[in-house]
């Protein structure tokens, strides 16, 4: 292997991540989504693993090679919630790099919707926030994908979550877009300090952010 792969400093921590986006049905065949690959969160999970953690990924998508890992698939919002409150019992960290719908249809379709009226309205309701739902002695990550005002955006919400760590991305920036195997991010810490780092791999990403959250990981328990 690389020689990232060599320090097994997440050796006996388990550390839970989502990914991708969730899919929320309006009726048998169809689904309000967004854009997110799915990359980002299987490089944070792909680098736990190669770290020594035992690594509990929760996604949406298919993803390449997931040896190690235990997978679980999801589709909705809510199913997400529910795999994530029983996923954190014990762990050490959450890194939660899903695009999580804010609003799902509030009622869905038994039958797929005709096209027979001349315009239709869709009515949407919230879905519940995993991230501000999930309180625990785990270290919690979120990430904050933005189009302007990425900084304060990204601090409202590590205020708002009460996260360790808010991975702030400007997506319209060159080489983050959706779908890309790179990504420029920057770190905003509880204490309010940030770091921003350079372009560069969705794996180097990932590892970066390890490093940077290993030293607010609980102590081995005996
Ligand atoms: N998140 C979550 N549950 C939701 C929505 C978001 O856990 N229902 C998490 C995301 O996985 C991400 C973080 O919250 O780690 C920030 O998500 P984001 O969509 O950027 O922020 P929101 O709080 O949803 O605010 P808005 O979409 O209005 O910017
Ligand atoms: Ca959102």
């Amino acid at each position: 292997g690389s020689v990232l792969n060599k320090k097994k400093d997440l050796a006996g921590k388990t550390f839970v991540v989502t990914t991708g986006g969730t899919r929320e049905p309006l009726d048998p065949v169809r689904f309000i989504g967004n854009r997110s690959s799915g990359k980002m969160g299987y490089a944070m999970a792909a680098a736990a693993r190669d770290r020594g953690a035992m690594v509990k990924l929760i996604s949406t998508v298919e993803l390449p090679e997931t040896a190690g890992m235990e997978v679980t698939r999801v589709q909705t919002a809510a199913e997400m919630l529910a795999s994530v409150k029983n996923a954190v019992k014990g762990a050490d960290a959450l890194i939660m790099a899903a695009a999580v719908a804010d609003f799902r249809p509030s009622a869905v379709a038994n039958e797929k919707i005709k096209k027979t009226s001349a315009a239709l309205d869709l009515k949407l309701e919230p879905t519940t926030d995993i991230l501000a739902e999930i309180r625990g002695k785990f270290v919690r990550i979120g990430f904050a994908a933005e189009t302007s005002e990425l900084i304060d955006n990204a601090e409202r919400k590590l205020d708002a979550k009460n996260l360790d760590i808010i991975v702030a991305n400007d997506v319209t920036a060159p080489g983050c877009g959706f779908g890309s195997d790179t990504n420029k991010v920057t770190l905003i810490f509880r204490d309010g300090h940030m770091e921003d780092l350079p372009l560069m791999s969705k794996r180097e990403v990932a590892d970066a952010i390890l490093d940077k959250t290993m030293p607010l990981l609980a102590p081995r328990r005996s």
